[in-house]
């Protein structure tokens, strides 16, 4: 099975500040409240863009450093579950303000769990030979979705985009996904209907009003413990499995970069696999959040930091909303 390369990252994160103080100001919350819990003391918010503006710049940041011409890109495959449109698709958007003009596109929601699923899709694609070069983008604006009157929800996200561009390579790649749609109800956002169907029949819904017009129903809704208890299962389970199916122990993996959900998630669940924490990347001090971009916006910020280095074994793992989970592991 051949692998992935990372040729170029780039990343995009708003310049506006909410930190928690800021939250303070209209809810009954506070940084003594949520530092301890979450780890988090600040989150970038997008306030006068969409989404897909996020995911462009970023895109552009990766494709200048890997010193590729657009033209030469593939695929263009988007991560993201907070989406502008319901169609186009964002890679489309992405893919025509980018100039990729030979390639493909194509959008994935596997939640936070995103990047991960399209570095697994990139790989299969890849080994087809029919694929060069393929441009990732995870881009997510979590703000458009959450209820700031809900304080145990909206503390949590933030917004922000990162890409990769991959392309083939000989070194070891392997990968899993998971899902247990079971779980569906810990988090889910419901897309909004304006229907004025006059077939619609409310009383036989039984989705809850799906076709609905706006309501809260229409916000982040989650179980925040159901989500926890989850996290920490699914992402040893995810590690241990990619270790497995390369042959190596956990202590041989070089740098572990987490889905940013919570730091005491992250803290408990690589405690778990005896992984000492200096080998875990974190971020979401600064940045909350912010769903499949965690993992790309951790990747492009140690790249630039030069902590990158050839031969290192990198691992990615993260969950989300489905529940699905993943993690796949590779050298640099
Ligand atoms: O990427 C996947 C999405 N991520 C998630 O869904 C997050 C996963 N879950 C978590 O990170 C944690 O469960 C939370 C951070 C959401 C909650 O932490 P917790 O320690 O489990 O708190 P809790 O839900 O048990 O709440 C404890 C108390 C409650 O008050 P009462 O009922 O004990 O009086 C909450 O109402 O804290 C209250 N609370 C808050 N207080 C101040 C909840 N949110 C806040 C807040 N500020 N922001």
């Amino acid at each position: 099975m051949s692998g992935v390369k990372i040729i170029g990252t780039g990343s995009y994160v708003p310049e506006f500040i909410a930190d928690n103080n800021k939250f303070s100001e209209f809810l009954d919350t506070s940084d003594e409240w949520i530092t301890p819990r979450t780890g988090i003391k600040q989150r970038h918010i997008l306030t006068d863009k969409p989404n897909f503006y996020m995911g462009v710049q970023a895109a552009q940041r990766a494709i200048e450093d890997a010193g590729v011409n657009p033209k030469d890109l593939d695929l263009v495959l988007v991560s993201t579950c907070s989406p502008d449109f319901f169609y186009p698709s964002m890679a489309c958007l992405i893919q025509k303000k980018t100039g990729a003009v030979n390639a493909a596109a194509i959008d994935v929601n596997s939640a936070c769990t995103g990047f991960i699923t399209a570095m697994d899709i990139a790989q299969k694609y890849l080994e087809t030979d029919h694929y060069k070069k393929i441009l990732i983008v995870a881009t997510e604006k979590l703000s458009s979705q959450l209820d700031y009157t809900d304080r145990s929800m909206c503390i949590l996200f933030g917004d922000a985009a990162g890409a990769a561009v991959v392309e083939k390579s000989d070194k070891p790649f392997h990968s899993m996904l998971g899902a247990a749609g079971d779980e569906f109800e810990a988090l889910y956002c419901k897309i909004h209907y304006n229907s004025n169907c006059p077939f619609y029949d409310k009383e036989a819904d039984h989705y809850n009003g799906i076709f609905d017009t706006f309501s809260k129903q229409n916000f982040l809704q989650s179980d925040g413990h159901a989500v926890y208890k989850f996290a920490v299962n699914a992402m040893d389970k995810a590690v241990r499995k990619v270790a497995e199916q390369r042959g190596i122990d956990l202590q041989d993996i070089d740098l572990v970069i987490p889905h940013q959900a919570n730091l005491r998630i992250i803290k408990k669940a690589t405690e778990l696999l005896g992984i000492s924490q200096e080998k875990v990347y974190t971020n979401i001090q600064n940045m909350g959040n912010v769903s499949s971009a965690c993992i790309p916006v951790c990747l492009d910020e140690l790249s630039k930091q030069g902590r990158l280095k050839e031969g290192m074994t990198v691992c990615f793992v993260g969950f989300g909303a489905g529940l699905t989970y993943g993690a796949c592991i590779f050298d640099i």
